[in-house]
């Protein structure tokens, strides 16, 4: 039987590379839209580039030309588009990109994917920042109030391309709204992973002191393994809906520290509150969190919380991993890392 072909966006980054090795399991054959200059890249997909498991198609999401020409050649029967401008704080300093990638990119992929094979599924990255700081717990049914261009990018994305091109032509297209997802290969610019790699550095003496913004945002944490699980699922309905995952747990950032500190045996006192506050090492003495407000962002958003009932009755969707797993594996991982990295 001929196989299905699958094309994804965005495989080099955390989610790609949870949800190829799903792809390649379940028989497909699986081409990705990679840039030119990639960031570094999670050690599977290059080694399902050696392997040559993966078809690579050299291009961009912001360029129309390059996409036609590899959607043409491909002709997928799904796609999901994981790519993306992801960080929140690089969004408010370069909100045109943002938006380039982010809305236009899905724009672009969704027409050129639609007009190849009307037939296409699509799945598209959306994401808990498009509810910003409307009420927890935040279901499918809950307001969007996006606080950042990011968000804005999003949430716009997800009406104009998703929502309408269902409505409008009845697409297959559907978004999962994700909350946050960590694992080992989550970027180190993002809090969990800036965390665990710092606290690391410091036990082994490398790095004096962890300098963060909000202690007090709160996220609903989740592993990034359960959540592309998720995303095949979606695609495997006989209807196309969109559907929130979460984990239903939320912790502070604070909270994150406090636990993670505590595998490498680095117990905290916390003193002070806002910008002045800064986390002790009860038994030195030494300070090991500080405030910085460099890291603080225009606009926060401060308390999320997902509420992933329709994931659970209707896709039978559960998440594997705790919260104190996910922290656990993470500070391991790191230990790890920095060892080699420093040759310890
Ligand atoms: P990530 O690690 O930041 O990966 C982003 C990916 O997008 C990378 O592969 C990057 O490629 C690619 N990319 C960026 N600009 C591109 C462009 N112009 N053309 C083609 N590819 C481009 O993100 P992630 O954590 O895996 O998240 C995957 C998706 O889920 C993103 O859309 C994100 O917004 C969304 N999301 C993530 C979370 C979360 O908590 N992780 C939650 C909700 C939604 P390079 O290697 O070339 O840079
Ligand atoms: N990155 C970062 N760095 N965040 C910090 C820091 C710091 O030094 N100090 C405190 N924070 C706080 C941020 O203010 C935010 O409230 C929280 O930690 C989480 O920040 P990130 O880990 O950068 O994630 P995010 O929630 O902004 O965005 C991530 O999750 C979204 C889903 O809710 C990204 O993966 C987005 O792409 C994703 O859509």
């Amino acid at each position: 039987m001929k196989k299905k072909k699958v094309f994804v966006t965005g495989i080099t980054g955390q989610d790609g590379s949870y949800l190829t090795p799903i792809l390649l399991d379940a028989g497909y054959e699986v081409h990705a839209l990679v840039r030119l200059r990639g960031g570094d890249r999670p050690v599977i997909i290059d080694d399902l580039a050696r392997e040559k498991k993966v078809i690579f198609h050299t291009g961009s999401l912001t360029d129309l030309s390059s996409l036609s020409t590899i959607l043409e050649g491909v002709r997928p029967d799904e796609v999901y588009n994981l790519a993306a401008q992801s960080h929140v704080v690089s969004s408010f300093k370069s909100p045109v990109e943002t938006w380039d990638v982010n809305y236009y990119g899905l724009g672009r992929l969704v027409n050129e994917a639609l007009r190849v094979n009307p037939d296409v599924r699509i799945y598209q990255a959306s994401t808990s920042e498009m509810f910003g700081n409307s009420p927890a717990p935040q279901s499918e049914n809950t307001p969007f109030d996006p606080q950042s261009p990011y968000a804005m990018s999003k949430a716009m994305a997800h009406t104009d391309f998703i929502m309408h091109k269902r409505a409008s032509m009845g697409a297959f297209a559907v978004s999962g709204i994700l909350f946050n997802h960590e694992s080992p290969r989550r970027g180190r610019d993002f809090v969990t992973r800036k965390i665990t790699f710092s606290l690391a550095k410091i036990a082994f003496g490398l790095q004096e002191c962890l300098e963060l913004g909000n202690l007090n945002a709160v996220r609903d944490w989740g592993h990034a393994e359960d959540y592309v699980r998720a995303m095949f699922m979606m695609l495997q309905q006989d209807t196309p809906e969109d559907y929130v995952i979460a984990s239903g747990e939320s912790h502070s950032v604070r909270d994150f520290v406090e636990i993670a500190a505590q595998y490498f045996g680095i117990n905290i006192a916390w003193e002070g509150e806002g910008k002045a506050e800064i986390g002790r090492n009860k038994m030195t003495g030494k300070i090991v969190v500080k405030v910085n407000p460099e890291f603080y962002r225009p606009r926060e958003v401060n308390f999320i919380q997902g509420d992933a009932t329709k994931a659970h009755t209707k896709l039978g969707w559960k998440p594997r991993y705790s919260f104190s797993d996910i922290v656990t594996e993470m500070v391991k991982s790191d230990q790890e890392l920095v060892r080699r990295e420093y040759k310890l």
